[in-house]
Formats: C-alpha cells, structure tokens, sequence
C-alpha cells in the first residue's frame, strides 16, 4: 500500500525565488510532472525555509494546480537539487545531521564524491580495475616533477570540485620546459620552466588536494577531445538504468570537454561514424552498471549518478569520475522530455522502495 510518503526538493534561493514567481525551469517541471503518475506528497524547498529547532519547514507544493505554502514536517526523502556554496555549507550540513537522525532517505548522495576516493574504490574492484586511469594522491605539488618523468602528460584535477573548473593537463616537453592547459573563462595555455610551473599550479589549485591522473588518448573529431557523461538512476532495488549517454566535444585545443557541444550517443554515432552505436551501448552498458554498483558499495546507496567515462582510440573505455550532483546540462540538452519524465518516475519509485524497506526494517 503507498500512504503518500513525503519527499522533500531542496533548491537554491534562486530558484525557488523563480518558482514563486511561477517560473519552472524544465527539470522542475519534470519532477511534478513524474509525481502526477508516482503519486508521492511532494513539495519543493530553499535551506532558508527550514526551522532547525521546531524541525518544520516552510515548503510550496501544488494543489488543485495552484502553488500553496504550506507548513511540513521533515521529509522521510530528500531530494537535492540545489548546489553547494562556502556560505550554506556549514548549514546544509547541520540540516542533513538533522535528517540523518530521524532516517530521512536521501535520494541522491548529500556529499560529492572526492576523486581520489573513487579511484581507490575502483582499483580495488575486481573487473574494473582496467576501467581506472592509474592516480596517484599528490601531497605536495613537488611530487609532480617526478611523476612527470616517468608520465610525460598528468592530468592535475582537485578531488572536490566540477564543472572542469580545477582541471589543468601538464606535459612534460623533454627541453627543460613544460606546457599547461586549462580552460576557464577561455583557454588558458603556458610554456615555462618547472619553478614557474609549481607556482602556476600552487595558485591554481589553491591549497585544494589534488590528484595526478594518466592521460586518456580520447577519441577525436577534429582535433576536439570527446568524452561521455552517462546519466543513470534507479526506480528500485534491481539493476540502475541509463537514461541516456550524452557526448560531448570539447573546444579546439582544450583539455575538458565541460563547456562544450553536446549531443545524443545515438546523434553522434549517426553523424560521426567513429563508433557503433548497438557495440558501444552494449560495452558502455555493462560497464556503466557495474561501475555504479561499485560505488555505491564504497558511499553507499544512491538513486542517480552521473558519470564521466572516456573512449581511447584503440576502443578502450576509461571511467574519468562519477558525479553525485549532476546538473545534468548535457543529458537535458540531448534528450526529449519523455525519455528524461520516465528517469524522474523512477526516482521517485525509487524513494518510495527506500522508504517502504526502513519502515518494514522499523516495525
Ligand atoms: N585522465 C584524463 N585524460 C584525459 N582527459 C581527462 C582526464 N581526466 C579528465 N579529463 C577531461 O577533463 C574533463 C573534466 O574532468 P573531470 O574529472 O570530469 O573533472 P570535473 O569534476 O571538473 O568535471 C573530463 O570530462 C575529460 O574531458
Ligand atoms: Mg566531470
């Protein structure tokens, strides 16, 4: 029997300032939507909205297809849409204790995945061991150097950050010199000596901690690097599903493909014929389930990830890192309503087998 669990979409002041003005942005608007069908009490909330101390929350759901505002109770699952910044961040996570205690499910994870900790949980996975670029931990910056020598092209990435916004590609020239790549704002590009390179790499990265990664020879079109970002969530406790697998070409000369024209696998496939679709969906397939799996066995349970994977130019896939809190910007670019409608009814499927197996665990 479904008695209406509660589910909580925490979003940013932002957008919740939108959604009183009855503005929706699309994946909004999908969400309500998959609940007409799933059926959940579903109502919509900004961290402000909440009273840590009666443990209520000021939330807007809709009735008889008006906005209300209403007073709820905490969720018994949580959505969360909304990113994180330095000034909610101590809050977020007083909030998420809170939750924690009285066994709120999250549907999706309440911390990012650290890179470093993803390349561990893989490389100790039997059978996906050959899916991880090798990395190494980088404690001081001056470990660079060496790892250099014996791997001409590193990719440096911060362990919690997105968007390929702490991502610089470093080549060892053999002349003395080095070569940098980032892209923010533009492509940024420098060739210069290794004391001019640790400080490059020193202000970049900020004291953030950082990893070292192999490159992958990504595939190409011309001279573009491309790589994928699979979304795939789950409906209940069987297998996760993909709901599709956007490619995305980078910029001439970048070393991200973050900011960049994306499309379908099956566009890509039928526009460049550098891959077979029903080869590549099946290998990308099996690879992408376990790969979630994997993760979830080291973070634990979660209803939707994304993830980053690449294709070399002898065919082989690489997972490049996983992402708790997609936006999803390629997926929504890519793919019709209807296919991303099915993902959101699931999710919410998904919370209520959550939330069904702790109550039967409860009573
Ligand atoms: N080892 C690598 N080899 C080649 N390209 C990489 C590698 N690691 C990352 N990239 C490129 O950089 C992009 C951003 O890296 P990623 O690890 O996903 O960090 P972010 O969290 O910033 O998205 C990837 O989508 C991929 O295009
Ligand atoms: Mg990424």
């Amino acid at each position: 029997m479904n008695d209406k669990i509660l589910v909580g979409v925490l979003i940013s002041a932002k957008r919740m300032k939108r959604l009183r003005e009855d503005i929706l942005d699309r994946s909004l608007k999908l969400i309500l939507e998959a609940n007409r069908t799933v059926g959940t009490r579903l109502f919509f909330f900004a961290l402000e909205n909440v009273d840590f101390k009666t443990k209520m929350i000021q939330g807007w759901s809709i009735l008889e297809d008006a906005w209300v505002r209403c007073s709820f109770p905490y969720p018994q699952a949580i959505y969360l849409r909304s990113t994180y910044s330095r000034g909610n961040r101590q809050l977020l996570s007083a909030f998420f204790r809170q939750l924690e205690r009285q066994q709120t499910v999250f549907i999706n994870y309440p911390l990012r995945m650290d890179k470093w900790e993803m390349y561990k949980c893989l490389a100790s996975h039997p059978g996906l061991e050959q899916f991880v670029p090798l990395t190494w931990p980088i404690r001081s910056p001056e470990e660079i150097k060496e790892l250099l020598e014996s791997n001409p092209v590193l990719y440096l990435k911060a362990c919690l950050s997105g968007r390929g916004k702490k991502v610089m590609r470093v080549a060892d020239l053999n002349t003395g010199e080095y070569y940098f790549t980032r892209y923010a704002e533009g492509l940024k590009t420098g060739k210069m000596h290794w004391g001019a390179l640790l400080q490059e790499i020193e202000a970049f990265f900020n004291q953030s901690k950082i990893i070292a990664q192999k490159e992958i020879d990504l595939l190409k079109v011309a001279g573009c690097n491309v790589d994928f970002r699979a979304e795939l969530y789950r409906s209940d406790g069987n297998l996760p599903k993909i709901i599709g697998i956007p490619v995305r070409i980078g910029q001439p000369g970048s070393p991200i493909t973050t900011h960049s024209v994306s499309m379908s696998l099956e566009n890509f496939c039928a526009q460049y014929s550098l891959v077979d679709y029903d080869t590549f969906t099946k290998k990308a397939e099996e690879f992408l389930t376990e790969t979630y799996i994997a993760l979830e066995s080291c973070f634990g349970e979660s209803g939707e990830l994304g993830i980053d994977f690449g294709l070399d130019t002898e065919g082989q896939l690489w997972f490049i890192e996983g992402n708790s809190h997609s936006a999803k910007v390629s997926l929504y670019n890519s793919y019709a309503d209807d296919i991303l409608l099915q993902s959101y009814q699931g999710l919410l499927a998904y919370a209520q087998y959550r939330v069904s197996v702790y109550s039967s665990i409860k009573n």
